[in-house]
């Protein structure tokens, strides 16, 4: 009995995600699947399918669904930044009361700021049941001119926007800090970035940080790359600083 009653889900979700889903944007897309998540979680209590682990992936695998590369990555490039690299940053600079975290993910870095007495305002690309839903690099009218400073992890893939976007956005003297690989040094596409805007002060993480695919700390692995916090001020004109972090 359980088993046809999860063939039939399972078949009803595919026919769904080929018949319509593929039509509609990522987001409702996936916001539909949520939907459709909830809906199998009340199935499941029903029907005592005990089996069924709900998360937004196990739906993804029954829908056979046509985004595995963007799920791979993380979704949008959401890789969760551990508590414990926030509050090293924190030993080591000092911030505006006031804070703004453009990709906040599930509030990862939001919290520890907030333990730590800042007021942030959390905003993500995806709703993530943390802080606003807003595109950082292109809902215009909202991201205009900043007079806080800005903390976050960028999605990998458009980490250079991040920090451009940034600079371009906050006003003399106040601080953009941002969690990324080292190699973000690299590439003579960022060289005319990092002579307008050289970083302030590098933290390089002498240790293995661990971010977590879609939050998932417990099957976090890491990976080669060495993390650094990249800090930067308007209108620095200096030298950057190298500082080795635990
Ligand atoms: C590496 S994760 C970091 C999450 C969070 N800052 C943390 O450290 O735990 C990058 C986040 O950027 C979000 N993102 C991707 N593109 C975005 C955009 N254009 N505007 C806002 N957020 C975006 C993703 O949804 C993802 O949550």
């Amino acid at each position: 009995m359980m088993e046809s009653r999860r063939y039939e889900m399972v078949i009803f979700l595919r026919m769904l995600n080929d018949s319509c889903l593929c039509k509609l944007s990522w987001k409702c897309r996936n916001s539909l699947l949520w939907m459709y998540g909830r809906w199998i979680v009340l199935l499941n209590n029903i029907t005592n399918m005990n089996d069924w682990t709900w998360n937004t992936q196990s739906v993804m695998a029954t829908l056979n669904a046509s985004c595995h590369s963007e799920w791979d990555r993380g979704e949008m490039d959401y890789y969760a930044t551990p508590p414990s690299a926030t509050k090293k940053l924190l030993e080591n600079e000092t911030f505006s009361k006031f804070i703004l975290e453009p990709a906040c993910g599930e509030g990862h870095i939001s919290e520890v700021l907030k333990q730590n007495w800042h007021e942030v305002l959390s905003s993500d690309i995806v709703d993530r049941w943390y802080g606003d839903t807003l595109d950082y690099l292109n809902d215009m009218n909202f991201f205009e001119s900043w007079h806080w400073d800005i903390i976050t992890n960028p999605p990998f893939s458009k980490s250079q926007e991040f920090v451009e976007k940034s600079m371009d956005i906050i006003r003399d003297g106040q601080k953009v800090a941002m969690l990324l690989r080292i190699q973000f040094l690299e590439w003579v596409k960022r060289n005319a970035m990092f002579k307008e805007y050289p970083p302030k002060i590098i933290y390089v993480f002498s240790r293995n940080i661990r971010c977590a695919k879609n939050g998932d700390f417990k099957n976090a692995t890491g990976n080669a790359s060495t993390y650094c916090w990249f800090v930067w001020e308007k209108w620095f004109a200096g030298d950057p600083i190298i500082k080795w972090i635990l």
